[in-house]
């Protein structure tokens, strides 16, 4: 790996802890305007301080996040779809020249496995690797749900493997049982978990504490983040759980006692 691509890599998972808090508000590109991030940058700017990365479009960045914001940039670069249509239809919507520009730390696709476009998210990933590897700038490759398909290791694991194999350079999966065997099966590539629907705080930390104990590098979390009814208090308990292994009590006292 080249010095830029590691030098990348450090800036979004914490060297000293190995560890990684990014905030997830890519959402738009196929919902359009989610809970939450109808004006992203009233719910995102707040929560920047606290965040080691953020996962964003190249048209939200432009539209609600201002130019001196020194957070890491992962860019989500994948799109061409709706959730009225087929999810896994998917090309690649940004070029890398224009990730660099942006100034991107790395950029980010979905992989469909099983999806009816598999092939064509596979061969995204590849092509980003490709270009990626060649300009120094990490893939973070995101193991895209569908509708009729099992979150257990056995597909998370499945689905990351791919996406091992074509050379991400860090994995966004879903928590699940047995989450340790999907970490294993990524052998050295970090694994950070997304966070899902909405469901309630503690049981939000609880999901946390247990990729993070079963191996992860973090998290990528966004809606139970955001859709908080306190997000500040709820990204500084994801911190304290990710980043200070505190319990999930502990973490949970952390977000009751902010302000809303
Ligand atoms: C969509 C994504 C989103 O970033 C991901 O779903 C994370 O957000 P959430 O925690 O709300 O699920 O990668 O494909």
């Amino acid at each position: 790996m080249n010095w830029g691509m590691k030098n990348r890599l450090a800036r979004i998972i914490n060297p000293k802890t190995k560890r990684c808090v990014m905030l997830a508000v890519d959402h738009g590109y196929f919902q359009g305007p989610t809970t939450g991030l109808r004006n992203l940058g009233k719910t995102v700017n707040p929560l920047l301080p606290y965040a080691d990365a953020l996962m964003i479009t190249r048209g939200a960045i432009r539209n609600w996040i201002s130019e001196d914001m020194d957070i890491p940039i992962v860019l989500r670069v994948s799109g061409g779809q709706s959730i009225l249509k087929e999810l896994s239809n998917e090309i690649i919507t940004t070029s890398i020249c224009n990730a660099i520009r942006i100034n991107a730390t790395a950029v980010t696709c979905s992989v469909y496995i099983g999806g009816e476009f598999e092939k064509q998210s596979i061969t995204n990933l590849a092509k980003l690797v490709d270009e990626g590897e060649h300009y120094g700038i990490p893939v973070l490759a995101v193991t895209a749900v569908g509708k009729d398909m099992a979150r257990d290791s056995r597909y998370l694991g499945l689905a990351s493997r791919i996406c091992v194999e074509t050379g991400a350079h860090i994995i966004k999966t879903y928590n699940c049982e047995n989450f340790e065997e999907v970490v294993e099966a990524c052998g050295n590539t970090p694994v950070v978990m997304a966070g899902g629907k909405k469901i309630g705080e503690k049981d939000a930390l609880t999901m946390a504490k247990n990729v993070i104990d079963k191996g992860a590098a973090g998290v990528d979390m966004g809606r139970n983040i955001f859709q908080s009814s306190k997000p500040i208090g709820m990204i500084k308990a994801v911190r304290a759980v990710v980043h200070d292994n505190i319990p999930v009590d502990e973490a949970y006292k952390i977000y009751e006692k902010e302000k809303k």
